[in-house]
């Protein structure tokens, strides 16, 4: 068997990411904190737009595919059902209804960064689903990584949707998946979405709508410097920009300086300089393919099962078990 180290890193704060990434060149912040309060409205927005075909690709998928998932994952004293960055939940619901409804046993761990997003999904599983054991968990992707392990009583299900690893570069990927991969035992289970490589058009119109929803939810990133360190960004004078190259498969979104201009941000007792058109990398959307998932799967120590797509093949999801 493969001996996959365990990729421990240390964990920096906002303050010292803000000021790494807006004292280095090329200049760049990192998209895990956009996800505010703001920018969680501000992402539920995004995934109900027309543009983005992300969600109802992976909605699809799921609900064309309820009963065959559902067996995958079903263990024979039933499963722990965790799932990374839950969100709204939403998809992830059309899988639970049909559990409970055919009694399987089960209990779900949703686990998000956002005490606001988990409290809401708690209360409207309560509502839906009251007889589903519900174990909400708030932390980062890093803190209950390291959490996972502790739950081996049973098959472990591990779910990641929303194509939620294409914000890494592949070398963050490939420890995230790793770190994953060390969690589980060898009947355990990662089911993860990955958006696929397709017409340059179609993704360069999900990331630039033309309602502008992406550049407000690009621009919270300096909305909350403004607000939690004491910062003074014009949004105004940066714009949003998308660029999507296909032979990398590599979304990516920039908020450019329309002018010079200096940014205070007291509590880093910093004076930031912009020249115009100056650039802040905010986030990269990975799209993916086989070649590249069966790649990045076996640098962690893991290999696809099987998968499942919609009926344009804009999404994939995989279901991965240890690599032995
Ligand atoms: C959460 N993540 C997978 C989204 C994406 O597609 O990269 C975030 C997003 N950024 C702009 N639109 C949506």
């Amino acid at each position: 068997m493969k001996k996959i180290e365990k990729a421990i890193a240390y964990e920096p704060t906002f303050e010292e990411d803000v000021r790494k990434g807006l004292t280095v060149y090329p200049k760049y912040l990192l998209s895990k904190y956009i996800y505010d309060q703001k920018g969680d409205k501000l992402f539920q927005q995004i995934m109900d737009m027309p543009e983005y075909y992300l969600t109802r690709s992976e909605f699809e998928i799921l609900r064309k595919n309820t009963q065959a998932i559902s067996e995958i994952f079903n263990g024979k004293d039933g499963f722990d059902l965790i799932e990374l960055g839950a969100g709204d939940g939403k998809k992830t619901k059309l899988l639970l209804r049909y559990l409970n409804q055919e009694n399987i046993n089960f209990s779900y761990l949703p686990i998000d960064i956002s005490p606001s997003v988990l409290q809401e999904l708690v209360t409207s599983l309560k509502e839906e689903l009251p007889t589903v054991e519900v174990k909400a968990q708030r932390g980062t992707y890093f803190k209950t990584l390291q959490k996972l392990s502790n739950y081996n009583s049973r098959k472990k299900v591990i779910i990641v949707l929303g194509s939620n690893i294409g914000n890494l570069h592949h070398k963050d990927a490939i420890d995230f998946l790793k770190n994953i991969r060390y969690a589980m035992e060898q009947e355990d289970i990662l089911f993860m979405g990955f958006d696929q490589k397709k017409s340059p058009q179609k993704i360069l119109d999900a990331y630039s709508d033309s309602e502008g929803i992406t550049e407000a939810f690009n621009k919270n990133l300096l909305i909350r410097i403004n607000s939690e360190l004491d910062a003074n960004f014009k949004t105004d004078s940066f714009l949003h920009w998308e660029t999507y190259d296909p032979e990398s498969g590599t979304a990516k979104s920039f908020l450019v300086s329309k002018l010079n201009q200096k940014v205070k941000i007291k509590a880093l007792n910093l004076e930031v300089q912009f020249h115009a058109w100056e650039t802040i990398h905010t986030e990269i959307s990975q799209k993916y393919d086989d070649k590249v998932v069966n790649w990045l799967a076996r640098e962690a120590g893991l290999q696809v099962e099987t998968s499942f797509t919609d009926k344009e093949k804009y999404y994939k999801n995989y279901i991965f078990k240890i690599d032995y």
